[in-house]
């Protein structure tokens, strides 16, 4: 007994018992990031922009809170091996920035790598780990997308456990967005280590391509993407969410068709909101897409369950969604090129969710159809549901129980 005590003495006072900052990302995050349409073109004034078009717009009010700065901010590494930042790009320096976003009411990510270079060539923290933990705390940091390039065969685990130990260390709560492109199947083993991980390597905005950049490596249309999130739904919940990538919607040519799809069928996976659309020029439509509430609502609900699909009937599929009040999330989505006609009786339906122990029972009780893009009632679960839905689009309901 004696020795079990001196164990767990020894275990606490030398902090080796590190784990991640719980109670964060509790519901998947949402924010927006400078990669999408600025890669790597971008400085302090683009980034304070975006921070007052995202409260100026309404977008914080609908939940998007992180303002992360993606590659291409690191500098080099001063004579104490601490990162530098590039004068040019943030004359007020990094500090006053997150300073200016806090002052919004909103919160800064950052963006490091666990290879010596990131994956746009500049400093990454191989070797620094601890040190840039620190720094990324000073500055105020509240989440760390940590990327995988130049990483030379080391073990991803191994890794992505340094930078959570090194952040833990620090001692400021940041969410730890591991981006190893689902390489080592990181849903298996990261929820102990990071609060959402990539499942794939990264998205472009399409609705159905492969992009291979002169075969260097592949990025994806959100149909790839999409697709590629089969099986995984058991791993995400509170804390710890799959990652198919950021919003690709309002950029490239996705119809607004497909930026609906895409934005419903990222809230049916439970998966993190981050836009990357140029906030400066954004159409009164694609705003209004993304700040939805009641779409936004199936994406952060608090029961944390990622959907599943029940059923394909020809070109749509089925996809439904436990919600923490009993009510359901069911989402029509037309994969095909041709307006689909749909005919879909409530009753004859058997839904069983073995991940979330739970029926749905329409012989039993009756759930009124909300129709959540024209926010507004539409029938009963007792009838025969008739619709249309165009090409690569949705039809998405709340079921009210009530
Ligand atoms: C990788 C990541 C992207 C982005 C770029 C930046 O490709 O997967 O999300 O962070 O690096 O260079």
């Amino acid at each position: 007994m004696k020795y079990f005590g001196i164990l767990f003495i020894f275990l606490f006072s030398t902090n080796c018992y590190a784990q991640k900052f719980d109670g964060l990302a509790l519901t998947p995050p949402m924010g927006w990031n400078t990669y999408n349409t600025f890669a790597g073109k971008f400085d302090e004034k683009i980034i304070r922009d975006m921070a007052d078009l995202i409260v100026s717009t309404g977008m914080k009010d609908a939940g998007y809170q992180y303002i992360i700065i993606d590659d291409n901010w690191t500098g080099t590494r001063d004579s104490l091996g601490f990162l530098t930042v590039d004068q040019g790009r943030f004359p007020s320096g990094l500090k006053a920035l997150s300073d200016y976003i806090h002052s919004k009411g909103l919160k800064l990510g950052l963006y490091s790598d666990a290879g010596y270079t990131t994956c746009g060539g500049f400093t990454g923290s191989r070797g620094h780990e601890f040190q840039d933990a620190i720094m990324l705390a000073r500055l105020g940091c509240d989440y760390l997308k940590y990327d995988w390039c130049n990483t030379d065969g080391i073990n991803a685990a191994g890794a992505y456990t340094t930078m959570r130990d090194a952040i833990h260390a620090a001692g400021r709560p940041m969410v730890f967005s591991m981006c190893e492109w689902g390489n080592s199947k990181p849903w298996v083993w990261a929820a102990p280590v990071g609060h959402l991980w990539r499942t794939t390597g990264d998205i472009t905005a399409c609705w159905d391509c492969i992009d291979t950049h002169g075969g260097a490596y592949n990025s994806y249309g959100v149909m790839q993407i999409f697709d590629m999130q089969d099986g995984l739904r058991t791993y995400a919940g509170p804390g710890h969410w799959n990652d198919p990538d950021m919003l690709e919607v309002g950029n490239g040519n996705l119809t607004m068709n497909e930026s609906r799809a895409h934005f419903s069928l990222w809230a049916m996976l439970a998966a993190p909101l981050i836009a990357g659309n140029d906030l400066r020029k954004m159409p009164k439509d694609i705003l209004t897409l993304l700040t939805n509430k009641e779409v936004i609502a199936i994406d952060q609900d608090s029961l944390g369950i990622q959907g599943f699909r029940q059923n394909r009937i020809d070109s749509v599929d089925v996809w439904y969604k436990p919600l923490k009040s009993g009510d359901w999330a069911v989402c029509f989505f037309n994969r095909g090129s041709k307006l689909a006609e749909l005919n879909y009786d409530w009753n004859g339906q058997v839904i069983h969710d073995a991940l979330a122990n739970l029926d749905l029972r329409f012989d039993k009780q009756t759930y009124t159809l909300h129709d959540c893009w024209a926010q507004k009632d539409i029938g009963c679960t007792d009838m025969v549901l008739h619709t249309k839905i165009p090409s690569h689009d949705v039809f998405l309901l709340r079921l009210k129980n009530k």
